[in-house]
């Protein structure tokens, strides 16, 4: 089945309905001989799992992009990937215009990942302009990452529920690399009820420890090398074990280079506020700094004992 482009809504619907009727189509034998319901909702589980799989993305797809589609096919049996460079989040003086497109490349990379749709609504698909109700992150959406980019995380919770409304997946599988990020969608499923399984993916970093991002390829040779030391403070603080040493050693790492730190916090990884001595359990240590003109965030689990 060759992969499906979807640029509206109408075109969404279609294609929603015609890979899960093609799922049906394409049953184990088990299920095949035990197909006896018209439609989906009499197929019980027992005889079709013509379950779909949501990654939203901004394009752009790198390795990174690709573990999380390999995540979904693991959860699903149909896996849908957005491609949206979502306005709402970026504010006035941020990259938008600038966001690297490359929706060509992208498709290839969904075809070669088995991916069977591939959402690609304009901005005016999705914002009309009489637009007025948007999701509030709320007080985690403003600390950490939200201090530095005001509206940035509502901007990111309305979209993400719209493609779930749209795409209506049983999964939807979202980076750690977006640390704050996925825990404000977990947050978000939580507190508007919805029915859908947060998955988190690992972080996938170049060879030299380098966190892979669609900026990236922005990054001049020299800035290149500097941002390096965003991996290598946070694996230095990751050796630690008394959250003020766990700061104090990648902090060390981020002084020996010509870079500006946004913010560096180890922080609880559901509700990112800062995490004190004393505290044990795992916690999130993460780091965001302008390298060149370049905006990088990246971050490291760690268990504290
Ligand atoms: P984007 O930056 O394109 O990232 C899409 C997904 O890929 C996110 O869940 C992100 O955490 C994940 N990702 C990015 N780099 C990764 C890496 N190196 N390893 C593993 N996963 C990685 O995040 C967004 O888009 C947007 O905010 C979005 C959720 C699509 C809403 O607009």
């Amino acid at each position: 089945m060759d992969l499906i482009v979807a640029h509206d809504r109408a075109e969404l619907a279609k294609a929603r309905e015609a890979i899960t009727a093609k799922g049906r189509d394409l049953l184990t034998p088990r299920g095949r001989d035990h197909l006896t319901a018209r439609d989906r909702e009499g197929l019980t589980e027992e005889h079709v799992d013509g379950t779909v799989a949501l990654v939203p993305t901004m394009g752009a797809l790198h390795e990174g992009h690709r573990s999380l589609i390999r995540q979904a096919r693991e959860r699903a049996d149909h896996v849908v990937v957005s491609v949206f460079v979502n306005p709402l989040q970026f504010g006035p003086n941020e990259d938008f215009s600038r966001y690297p497109r490359t929706f060509d490349a992208d498709l290839e990379v969904c075809r070669a990942e088995g991916v069977q749709l591939v959402f690609a609504p304009a901005a005016d698909e999705m914002y009309g302009p009489d637009r007025q109700v948007s999701v509030s992150a709320g007080q985690m959406g403003r600390i950490v990452e939200g201090a530095f980019r005001p509206g940035h995380f509502d901007g990111v919770l309305t979209i993400v529920l719209k493609l779930l409304h749209l795409v209506q997946p049983d999964v939807a599988v979202f980076g750690q690399k977006d640390a704050q990020q996925l825990a404000l969608i977990r947050r978000m499923a939580a507190d508007l009820d919805l029915p859908i399984e947060i998955v988190g993916g690992p972080t996938v970093r170049e060879a030299d420890g380098l966190a892979l991002s669609s900026r990236n390829r922005y990054l001049s040779p020299e800035d290149r090398q500097n941002a390096l030391a965003l991996s290598r403070a946070l694996f230095a603080g990751a050796e630690e074990r008394a959250p003020s040493a766990v700061v104090r050693a990648a902090r060390a790492v981020l002084d020996q280079v010509p870079i500006e730190v946004d913010y560096l916090a180890l922080v609880d990884p559901a509700t990112f506020t800062e995490v004190k001595d004393g505290y044990a359990g795992e916690a999130v240590l993460a780091v965001a700094a302008r390298v060149g003109t370049t905006r990088l965030i990246d971050n490291v689990v760690l268990t504290l004992v």
